[in-house]
Formats: structure tokens, C-alpha cells, sequence
């Protein structure tokens, strides 16, 4: 039986720059999907995969992190004295329990790689997840619930999946695949953002992994790969041959949030599937189509 996952750390420290101006003052993962911040969709998934320790790899600029998982004395008071149950309620329920939330400072954006080894000596030496709160997915199973099922078979890594246009490959971590059985893929290799002429498949990897913490021993050689960034791709596919590596085809659908496309299609799909906003926006919606 692998040893059972607790920790999920949430690399947070990236510019957000594709998002200017919002993001000049305001980090990326508090932007709101309907009227929540995306940080807290991924925090939720964590939750009901049975993650205990959540760890936030921030960056400057990123304080409205904290406070949004902090108790608001004021806000509880004020919700309270109002008489306003509707939001105390969602206040309250979404706190953590104390001392399960830890942040550790990422001093420059040094890439995806270099955000996930700041948090080694938090994560220490078991296995832990890792969640990119820009990737958000609608499924009926919490998606890294899906993968730890999987890994609770295989163990080893355990990367989500999916297949994409060739002509996108550039955009991805992209596995090379071994055997695959129209779920699960086994992986031999991977490629970091490949041009669609080299790349070994469209299968690819989006913001959830299920990683061993060997990952961490190469990270810490901080190789620096595609985009003079430390990849996490690069440090994943060192451990490939030591550990068995599976990439699993998630049911649900991945929004891209960090793209503004991406993030306003699932603002309208979330909103869909409300049963409090569902049948109103798609009314507001109807005119624009006829
Ligand atoms: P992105 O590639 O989307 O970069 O990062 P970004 O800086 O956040 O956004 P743009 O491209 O400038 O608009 C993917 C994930 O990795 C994290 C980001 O916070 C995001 O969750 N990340 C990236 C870090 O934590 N540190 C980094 O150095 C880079």
C-alpha cells in the first residue's frame, strides 16, 4: 500500500501577467470564478480529496491570500449583528482547521519547478500533491481525488491528463507514453512545451500531480529548462525509471483561468451549472446568440 498523501502545496508565486491590470495589486488566484477566488475552488478540491496540510508557495503582492483563509473578526461581527446568515454561513464554513495552512515565500518567480522545491522542507519526506489554482476543473469527482485513486493502485507519480490539438503541444508538459489503455498511460518520457513537429504525443499534463518527494533531489539541482525557467516537467521525467509514472485522463472538464478566454468560459459554465443562477444567466446569455 503507497504511503497515503496529506499534503498539497499550491504554488501561487507566479506575475499573473496575462491578466494586467487586474493582477497589478491583486494576486491572480483571488480573481473570482462566479463568487469565489480560484484559490479556494483548489482548496476545496484538496479538502475533499483528503488532504490535511495545504501548503501556499506566495510570492510579493500575494498578502490577499492570507487574509482570505484568516478568521475576519470585523466581517463575522458586522454579518452577525446584520443578521445576515446567508454570508456568515459561507464565511464560517470555509474556514480551515487551525494550523493546517502554511506559506512559504518564493523570493523571485524563478518557474513552476523552483516554486514546488521552496516548499520542500515543509513537505518533507512524503509523498505530496500539487495543485496550480489556474487550472480549474468541473468534474463530478474532485479531480486529484481521481488521481490519488490511482495512485493508491500504481504508486509512483501520478500526473491528470488531456488530449490536445497538436498545434498546442508548445503550451504543455507532454508525456511519452510507454502503454496506455485509453485511461491510464504508463510514461517513459517527457518533453517540456515541444513544437508540434517533436512532440512525442498531444497527451498532456495539466495543474495536478501526485509526486514522490524524490522529485525534490533534482529540483534542487535547479536545471534551468524551456523558457529559462525551473520546470517541473524536467525534474519529473529524471525520476521516471526509479518510480512507476502514470498519467491518468481525468473525467471533467479543465478550464485554462490563466488565460482570459479560458477564465471567462468557466465563469459562464460554473454560472450554468448553479441551480441559484443557472436558468437567469442563460437568459442573459440568449440574446447574444439569436
Ligand atoms: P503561469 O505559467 O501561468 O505563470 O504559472 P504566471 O506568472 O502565474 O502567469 P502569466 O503567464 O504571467 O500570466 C503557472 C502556475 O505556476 C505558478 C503560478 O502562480 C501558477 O499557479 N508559478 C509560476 C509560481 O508559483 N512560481 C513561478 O515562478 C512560476
Amino acid at each position: 500500500m503507497p504511503q497515503k498523501v496529506r499534503t498539497a502545496v499550491f504554488p501561487v508565486g507566479g506575475l499573473g501577467t496575462r491578466f494586467l491590470p487586474a493582477t497589478k495589486a491583486m494576486p491572480k488566484e483571488m480573481l473570482p470564478v462566479v463568487d469565489k477566488p480560484l484559490i479556494q475552488y483548489a482548496v476545496e478540491e484538496a479538502r475533499a480529496a483528503g488532504i490535511e496540510r495545504f501548503i501556499f508557495v506566495t510570492g510579493r503582492g500575494k498578502a490577499a491570500i492570507e487574509d482570505h483563509f484568516d478568521f475576519s473578526f470585523e466581517l463575522d461581527a458586522m454579518l452577525q449583528a446584520r443578521d445576515k446568515l446567508d454570508g456568515l454561513q459561507i464565511v464560517r464554513e470555509m474556514m480551515m482547521p487551525p494550523g493546517s495552512i502554511s506559506y512559504v515565500r518564493q523570493q523571485e518567480p524563478m518557474g513552476l519547478g523552483h516554486a514546488v522545491w521552496c516548499a520542500k522542507a515543509l513537505v518533507g519526506d512524503e509523498p505530496f500533491a500539487v495543485l496550480l489554482p489556474d487550472d480549474l476543473v468541473q468534474s463530478n469527482t474532485p479531480c486529484l481525488k481521481q488521481l490519488l485513486e490511482v495512485y493508491e493502485e500504481t504508486g509512483g507519480n501520478v500526473v491528470a491528463v488531456m488530449d490536445v490539438p497538436r498545434e498546442h503541444t508548445q503550451r504543455y508538459g507532454i508525456l511519452d507514453v510507454e502503454s496506455d489503455d485509453g485511461r491510464l498511460a504508463s510514461v517513459k518520457g517527457l518533453v517540456e512545451k515541444p513544437k508540434p513537429e517533436v512532440a512525442p504525443s498531444t497527451l498532456s499534463i495539466i495543474g495536478r500531480y501526485v509526486l514522490l518527494p524524490q522529485v525534490m533531489d533534482f529540483l534542487a539541482e535547479k536545471v534551468v529548462g524551456a523558457g529559462g525557467e525551473i520546470q517541473l516537467t524536467d525534474a519529473m521525467a529524471r525520476t521516471i525509471g526509479a518510480h512507476p509514472f502514470h498519467g491518468l485522463r481525468f473525467e471533467g472538464k479543465r478550464f485554462d483561468c490563466g488565460d482570459k478566454v479560458g477564465f471567462m468560459e468557466a465563469n459562464v459554465a460554473f454560472a450554468l451549472a448553479r441551480p441559484d443562477l443557472g436558468a437567469d444567466m442563460r437568459s442573459a446569455l440568449l440574446p447574444y446568440f439569436t
